[in-house]
């Protein structure tokens, strides 16, 4: 087991990507907050869990609001007596984000609340536990659109993502001499419900983004876990700042 005896708070965990980590950290050993702000999806996940012989607690929490956060973080202590593992993986991708000069106000600030403030607020209150033992691995989920220009534009959503990465960055520096350790992963598309709601909406766009996947399909949420569990278990120790890019060779493909 690569996370025997951890401790780990994953936001999001009430579906896709969040709700596989779940399973599969539980499965490594980890005890899991499973936090998210659809009750039912968080405790739908922790059932799961607890089936497959895992521990798990449910919590319902939107991320952007900083009682949530501090409550999510003061369970994980109350219950597990530690955090070992902030996995910052909620995050949205409304339909009204698109470019800049017709996304309304609103759609902008919603993201930004939950995709940027909501990873500054589960820092907020989780780091100081981890640097009270002086360890600690935070996994912030950026995405690779922070590295591309795109086409078929969701700007408020690019550029949530481009500040997780910059904030990754600089608690990589802070913290790591005091044995917290930050990086990011950048999925490509991930068929999870967040993506393949949008593009059954959108033919052209599904089009596009498989024409450009030189694996020619899109990833599936146990391949991006599967390097979370890398960088929440010891194995990862001198992994720190790294902006870790899983997206089949989309960004690196010219044509
Ligand atoms: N699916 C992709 O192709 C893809 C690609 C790159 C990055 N990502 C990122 O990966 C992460 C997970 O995405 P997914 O595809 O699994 O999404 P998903 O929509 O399947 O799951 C996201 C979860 O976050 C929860 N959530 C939303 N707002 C919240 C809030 N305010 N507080 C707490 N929980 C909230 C939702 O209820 C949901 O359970 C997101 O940060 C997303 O931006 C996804």
């Amino acid at each position: 087991m690569r996370l025997k005896e951890k401790v780990s708070i994953i936001t999001g965990a009430g579906s896709g990507m969040g709700r596989v980590a779940a399973l599969r950290f539980a499965a490594e050993g980890s005890r899991v907050v499973v936090a998210d702000n659809q009750e039912a999806a968080a405790v739908e996940t922790v059932r799961q869990v607890r089936a497959a012989g895992g521990e798990a607690t449910p919590i319902t929490v939107d991320v952007s609001v900083e009682a949530d956060a501090k409550a999510m973080v003061e369970l994980a202590i109350q219950k597990y007596e530690r955090v070992d593992v902030l996995y910052n993986n909620a995050g949205i991708m409304p339909e009204a984000d698109h470019s800049v000069v017709d996304t309304p106000v609103e759609a902008w600030d919603q993201v930004m609340a939950i995709n940027v403030r909501g990873v500054y607020l589960a820092c907020k209150y989780a780091i100081p536990r981890m640097l009270e033992r002086r360890s600690g691995s935070i996994i912030n989920v950026s995405s690779f659109v922070a590295l591309l220009g795109c086409s078929v534009p969701q700007d408020a959503y690019t550029a949530s993502k481009g500040a997780v990465l910059a904030l990754t960055r600089s608690l990589a520096v802070q913290f790591a001499p005091q044995g917290v350790r930050t990086n990011a992963i950048l999925p490509g598309p991930v068929e999870t419900p967040l993506l393949m709601e949008w593009l059954l909406k959108d033919e052209e766009a599904k089009k596009l983004r498989l024409a450009r996947n030189p694996t020619g399909r899109f990833g599936k949420p146990e391949e991006v876990v599967a390097l979370a569990v890398y960088l929440a278990s010891d194995e990862s120790a001198w992994t720190n700042g790294a902006s870790l890019v899983i997206d089949g060779g989309i960004s690196v493909n010219y044509f």
